[in-house]
């Protein structure tokens, strides 16, 4: 586990309120604490968001996709010892699946309206962590709901109970949004603001040799230094605009090392990495460039 360099003042107020929280957890809610399986490119990464977030502040995880933004949400759940309620966002989010529904039910033979509380509205009333997936490719008009619990009022009108619901102490936003080398899906500027904005690159050289080490089936200290090698070249592909993203992805990366434990490695990388691709002359690109290392 990373050594974290923080200031001695914060350490001790977040050391105070996981102890604290610690002891009223319910067991159910204790299973949505995170793990401490995210490898930083550089301290400052995971430094810079507990900062942010020991003050109060919603952060914004900005990069590629499979560049490790959920496995660092999930990191900064298992430091804060916060359960994480997590939103993935789609098209066809609507404030039902932010802020929860009604529902019917029947007690002692009467029927009643219960309401069965969302991501959003469960997070605020524990006072737990609210993890935003892709929180770009929600429709526009859906998010602005969310602009209350963001900014320091830290309430939200909810509109299908008529209650006001105020956060307690300790919820926070993190968000992600992929962001890839060539364009991107813009932010609304209003939602953008409520935000501190941490970069997540892919991670290279040694830092993803030590993270394939450690969560790579393949053992092969040789192997996995070339598949280091063939993430530099195709990150600087994907940079020069030869490939589309998904080519550089980390998590695609790991899955061809994998397969390499039982197939030879030129065959792993073109089902894990290569055959995902749409573009002919990319697959064929992603082929070359593992032949000039397998
Ligand atoms: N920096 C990293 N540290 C640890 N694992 C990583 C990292 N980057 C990528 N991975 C691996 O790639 C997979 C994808 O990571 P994930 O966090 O889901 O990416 P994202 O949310 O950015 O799309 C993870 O399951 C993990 O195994
Ligand atoms: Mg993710």
């Amino acid at each position: 586990m990373m050594k974290l360099n923080l200031p001695e003042m914060l350490q001790k107020q977040m050391n105070t309120e996981r102890a604290e929280r610690d002891k009223n957890l319910q067991p159910v809610y204790k299973e949505l604490i995170g793990s401490a399986g995210y490898t930083a490119p550089d301290e400052n990464i995971v430094e810079d968001a507990v900062i942010a977030l020991a003050m109060g502040k919603n952060v914004l995880l900005k990069g590629p996709t499979g560049s490790g933004k959920t496995k660092l949400a999930e990191l900064l759940s298992y430091l804060f010892g916060q359960p994480l309620h997590q939103v993935n966002a789609s098209v066809d989010l609507d404030a039902e699946a932010l802020l929860g529904h009604k529902t019917l039910s029947y007690r002692e033979g009467r029927q009643e309206i219960d309401f069965i509380a969302g991501p959003v509205t469960k997070a605020a009333e524990l006072g737990h962590f609210l993890y935003i997936d892709e929180i770009n490719i929600a429709k526009p008009e859906t998010l602005p709901i969310l602009n209350g619990m963001l900014d320091y009022r830290r309430t939200i009108a909810n509109p299908f109970t008529g209650e006001v619901v105020k956060a307690k102490p300790g919820f926070n936003v993190i968000a992600a949004i992929n962001e890839g080398y060539i364009g991107t899906v813009p932010l609304n500027e209003a939602l953008k603001n409520r935000f501190v904005v941490i970069e997540v690159p892919y991670i290279q050289g040694d830092t993803l040799k030590s993270m394939l080490s450690s969560q790579s089936q393949q053992g092969d200290e040789d192997v996995l230094s070339k598949f280091v090698q063939l993430s530099a070249d195709l990150v600087s592909q994907a940079k020069a605009g030869h490939l589309s993203e998904e080519a550089a992805s980390i998590r695609a990366l790991l899955d061809a090392a994998d397969l390499s434990v039982y197939m030879p490695p030129r065959r792993a990388v073109q089902r894990a990495i290569a055959d995902k691709l749409e573009d002919q002359r990319e697959k064929a690109l992603v082929s070359n460039v593992a032949g000039t290392l397998f």
